[in-house]
């Protein structure tokens, strides 16, 4: 397509502290359907995370560098406001269970009110990931527990390093043995 109005550019907005592979998953799919797709970090000064904003661009510009397609940014304040300078048509979020709706149903009736002309697109997750969110894997990571295959490489290695066992770890039964 020559006319670059006439791309399809969607929004995958959130905390990503840090990205996981259930997030990946998402972005991964969207950008098979969109021309372009715009990773979009919330930063918000009031919450402070386990991860900076710049580590968390920096985590998740790697985890897509296979991505053609898709780049990564962040943005404070209103989500609508960052779709509209990247010129994004559609807002996409994943949908894990029953308990992401409600929350999901009011962020997007609220963003409809804010601007009409800007669709959200849920996606359900893949299975394998249904039961993943940042905050499980920061808690296991803490505890010392394996997140191998949860989270891109990048990102493990990252939590070894918050979490301090800087050591090399063997997994046996499921558990994390450190050697
Ligand atoms: O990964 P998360 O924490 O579920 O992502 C939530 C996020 C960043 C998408 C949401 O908090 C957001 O869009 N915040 C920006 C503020 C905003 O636009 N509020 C109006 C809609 S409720």
């Amino acid at each position: 397509m020559n006319d670059t109005s006439k791309r399809r550019i969607a929004v995958c907005p959130g905390s990503f502290d840090p990205v996981t592979n259930g997030h990946l998953d998402i972005i991964e799919r969207a950008a098979s359907v969109f021309d372009h797709v715009v990773v979009g970090v919330l930063n918000n000064p009031e919450k402070r995370g386990l991860f900076s904003i710049e580590e968390r661009i920096e985590m998740l510009e790697e985890s897509v560098a296979h991505l053609h397609n898709v780049s990564v940014g962040s943005f404070t304040g209103l989500l609508v406001k960052f779709a509209r300078e990247c010129g994004a048509v559609t807002i996409i979020r994943g949908l894990r269970a029953v308990s992401d709706f409600e929350f999901e149903f009011r962020m997007a009736s609220m963003n409809r009110k804010l601007a009409p002309d800007i669709e959200t697109f849920f996606m359900m997750t893949s299975n394998e990931y249904a039961y993943l969110s940042s905050s499980v894997v920061k808690q296991v990571a803490s505890f010392g527990g394996c997140v191998r295959g949860l989270v891109p490489v990048v990102v493990e290695k990252k939590l070894r390093e918050k979490f301090g066992s800087g050591k090399t770890t063997n997994q046996y039964a499921g558990l994390e043995i450190e050697e």
